[in-house]
């Protein structure tokens, strides 16, 4: 492992990002001016207070959303020059989201939740050509993620700790580069949100970089680094 700055490990550059929402008359101006470099194999904590535009920031960052000014890197290209079919490849097979809550689709099995991201942007021949790779796969991520008997469960039949390990493993199917999660552990209690965190520790371990927003200072203390979001900007950052 090397500690070099080199440009080349950065995988994700934000450059002046503004972002506002327009409520009526008012203007609600959420990012102003925010830039942010991370790593391959980082795990960052964005921090900030509730309605700082944590959410907003990261939905950007995984292209969910779009700057009103500013520029979003990935490997060095800038994702406002994508096209349609370069973005929906970028956000289906490049990023993986885990949403505070969980966003899984009840009529579907826990297994079929994980491997949905592998028929997405196939076609029924592609997929056809793949479903058993992916159902594998699906299958896999589950038993790593401890869940292997609850393959066949709807997801209104687990816990929320369970639930958003089930996430984890659909966020994972492509194999992204980078992992988004907006408060993981923001609906669950604390002994349930440890082992959410000691997931994503282990991802990041093996190699994953992880972007994760939170509210919680204990929770952010749990990434590699944490920068704060405050006053529509980067605050202060300390490195552990
Ligand atoms: N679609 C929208 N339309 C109007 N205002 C919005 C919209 N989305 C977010 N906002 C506003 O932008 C601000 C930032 O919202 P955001 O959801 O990014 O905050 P957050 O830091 O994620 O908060 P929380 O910790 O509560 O999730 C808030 O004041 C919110 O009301
Ligand atoms: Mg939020």
């Amino acid at each position: 492992m090397t500690d070099s700055t080199d440009k080349n490990d950065i995988i994700l550059r934000a450059d002046g990002l503004h972002k506002s929402y327009r409520m009526g008359t008012t203007e609600v101006r959420v990012l102003k001016g925010v830039d942010l470099a991370v790593k391959k194999g980082e795990f960052v904590a964005i921090i900030g207070a509730s309605g700082s535009g944590k959410s907003t920031l990261l939905h950007i960052l995984g292209a969910l959303d779009r700057p009103n000014k500013g520029v979003v890197k990935f490997e060095k290209r800038d994702l406002s020059q994508f096209s349609g079919g370069e973005l929906n490849r970028f956000r289906n097979g490049m990023v993986g989201f885990v949403f505070q809550f969980y966003h899984l689709l009840d009529e579907l099995s826990v297994l079929e939740n994980v491997y949905l991201p592998a028929m997405t942007g196939r076609s029924v021949l592609g997929w056809f050509a793949c479903r058993r790779w992916a159902k594998n796969r699906a299958g896999q991520l589950l038993a790593q993620l401890g869940l292997a008997e609850r393959a066949k469960h709807k997801p209104y039949q687990l816990s929320g700790g369970e639930r958003q390990r089930v996430a984890i493993g659909r966020a994972l199917m492509n194999e992204p580069k980078l992992l988004l999660a907006d408060e993981p552990t923001g609906n669950l209690d604390s002994a349930t949100g440890n082992g959410i965190l000691k997931v994503l520790e282990r991802l990041n371990r093996a190699g994953q970089t992880v972007v994760m927003v939170t509210h919680d200072e204990r929770i952010a203390q749990r990434a590699g680094r944490t920068v704060t979001l405050i006053d529509g900007k980067i605050g202060h950052k300390h490195t552990r």
